[in-house]
């Protein structure tokens, strides 16, 4: 080993210990008669003192010394007379004795600081130097400890770990694939898995009743600061077992988690239906950290010549603690985000609940103090607050204040990052109407299984069949999602058949499976969970960008080593790809 210990370790017990350290150079202070050095590695920083008059060669040489170069330093452990009682090495300093250069370094293009001068694109480049700051290395670290903790959990459960293959078959579903051209068989094209759904099952059917992998899955569709286009599951997936069993061990592992990496020991969490997630956020992820439900006002809104509500299917408001002191250049900042084109609702209503309990709204002329009390009564507003509603179609409306919820929550500081809020959304439809392709699309794939009692409504109204699927969500981030499947192959041909596939279609396509399910397939189910967003929401963050060493940037380019790129004429050839000049 070329050092004895880390520059986070030593302190105060060390004293007068020999030791030698290695690192690379945070800063660099040349006081004359002394110089001193930060010197940094993974574990934290340690202070290392030159003295000119004790060596005066040894104390030239730290001079000359640049940012990031990486040494190695022998010397004693002293106490500081300065402390620094921030970090916990803030007692000591190393009085150095030896200095060795193990390699130097070009001047960083960006300041390696945790508030660092360099911007995304810069940070990109050279990644391996954003590394270097602790926020980004910290992610990494914490994103090891989930991934070992959930072995652990798993592992103590019975699961097992199987990898699947990378090079798969394409299917038409979901997001578009990534297609990798097979040389040896030249014309034909593997892709990449946008999750292990169907292999997973086949283990079942293989009989490995606990499985599991943390695996990287592919997806080709547009970035988002939630979305990678390559980001990593822990899949999942169980035989012999029921949606219930399926969420008491998943709720099992995440309780887990938050214990081990967060301290967190939570309750059980609440189970909300997709209907009533839809009803009472506007949402399928529903945030719970703070409230501001919806109330459906139709009954105090309607019958009084307000054309706007009179003509709308729904009308929703929610009551803003405290909200009745936002100015009115606030409230015209809302109604402008609602009528964004992004949001697309027709405008705001506002009802302020003054303190002297009077209301001011901005609909006084169609509504009396006596109407905006009923609307007051309808949301449980006290003085002080502020009612703001929407009205018009009912799903978009819903989404449209779903937005302005959170919106408002970010504008209060309600998303508070060290609160966990978990809930399963349960009873999603298990089909979803396309009107651009006046098609069904499968809500959650195409092997989900209708609850049960649904089964008929298939051939009659497939639109209100709803789903043994699940949805992990945490701070309204989708965590996590799964299902109990299908097992059977003429249940399976069904479903195909609704989501547009010829019966040709579907056996060239999942034949593999079907032809599976008559070889024995015992009931399962599984889930997947997003691992990087776990990581980012565990980290406190929205964005998964920085729990990945190696992100896409929003193009879904790596600019560090600067992919995709172009092939050679030669490497084409051999894949007999011509492209079009
Ligand atoms: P699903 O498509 O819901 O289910 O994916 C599971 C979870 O993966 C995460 N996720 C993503 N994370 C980062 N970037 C992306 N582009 C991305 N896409 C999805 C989400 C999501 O909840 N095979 C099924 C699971 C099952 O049924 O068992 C599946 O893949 O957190």
């Amino acid at each position: 080993m070329l050092r004895t210990n880390t520059c986070g370790s030593l302190n105060i017990d060390n004293l007068s210990e020999s030791v030698t350290l290695c690192g690379w150079v945070q800063k660099n202070r040349d006081l004359g008669g002394m110089t001193f050095i930060d010197l940094r590695d993974r574990y934290g920083i340690t202070q290392i003192t030159f003295n000119m008059k004790e060596d005066s060669n040894l104390c030239e040489k730290a001079r000359k010394i640049g940012r990031e170069f990486v040494i190695q330093v022998s010397g004693k452990v002293i106490e500081r007379s300065s402390k620094n009682m921030n970090i916990p090495t803030g007692e000591i300093e190393i009085k150095a004795t030896k200095l060795r250069i193990l390699n130097p370094s070009k001047t960083p293009p960006f300041t390696i600081k945790n508030k660092t001068d360099g911007g995304d694109d810069l940070r990109m480049k050279y990644r391996y130097l954003d590394i270097r700051r602790s926020s980004i290395k910290d992610n990494i670290i914490l994103r090891s400890r989930v991934s070992s903790e959930t072995r652990k959990y798993l592992d103590s459960q019975g699961f097992c770990e199987v990898e699947t293959p990378y090079l798969i078959k394409s299917t038409p579903e979901g997001a578009r694939d990534f297609i990798v051209p097979s040389r040896i068989n030249q014309g034909e094209f593997y892709a990449l898995p946008q999750s292990p759904q169907t292999f997973k099952q086949l283990l079942m059917i293989g009989g490995i009743d606990k499985y599991y992998q943390i695996v990287k899955c592919f997806r080709d569709e547009d970035l988002r600061a939630d979305r990678q286009p390559e980001f990593t599951q822990i899949d999942c997936e169980m035989s012999f077992v029921e949606q219930e069993d399926i969420l008491n061990v998943f709720e099992g592992l995440t309780k887990h988690l938050l214990k081990e990496i967060k301290g967190e020991n939570l309750e059980e969490f609440p189970r909300i239906t997709y209907d009533k997630a839809m009803k009472m956020y506007g949402s399928d992820k529903p945030d719970i950290r703070f409230g501001m439900k919806f109330v459906e006002m139709n009954d105090v809104c309607q019958k009084n010549n307000f054309v706007v509500f009179d003509s709308s299917e729904i009308v929703i408001g929610i009551n803003v603690k405290g909200g009745a002191s936002f100015s009115r250049k606030e409230i015209d900042s809302l109604t402008s985000f609602v009528q964004s084109s992004q949001i697309g609702a027709k405008g705001l209503v506002y009802c302020k609940c003054n303190e002297d309990g009077s209301f001011k709204s901005s609909v006084d002329k169609f509504f009396s103090q006596e109407d905006l009390n009923n609307w007051a009564d309808k949301c449980k507003s006290s003085a002080g607050d502020l009612i703001l509603i929407i009205s018009g179609e009912t799903k978009r409306t819903r989404q449209a204040l779903g937005s302005l919820r959170l919106h408002i929550a970010e504008k209060l500081g309600l998303k508070n990052n060290d609160v966990f809020a978990p809930l399963w959304v349960i009873d999603f439809p298990l089909l979803e109407w396309d009107e651009e392709t006046k098609k069904y699309h499968a809500m959650h794939h195409p092997f989900t299984a209708p609850k049960p009692d649904d089964v008929e409504k298939l051939n009659t109204d497939p639109s209100i069949v709803k789903a043994n699927a699940y949805d992990l969500v945490i701070n309204g981030c989708e965590i996590g999602g799964g299902s109990i499947r299908i097992h059977d192959k003429k249940l399976q041909k069904t479903m195909f058949k609704h989501l547009g596939f010829t019966e040709k279609q579907s056996q060239e396509q999942f034949g593999f499976l079907m032809d599976a399910f008559e070889y024995g397939a015992p009931p399962h189910g599984g889930i997947a969970f997003g691992f990087d967003r776990l990581c980012a929401i565990m980290g406190g963050q929205e964005s998964i960008r920085d729990f990945i060493a190696f992100p896409k940037n929003n193009a879904g380019r790596d600019t560090m080593i600067d992919s995709p790129s172009i092939l050679s004429e030669d490497q084409l050839k051999e894949l007999n790809i011509k492209l079009e000049k």
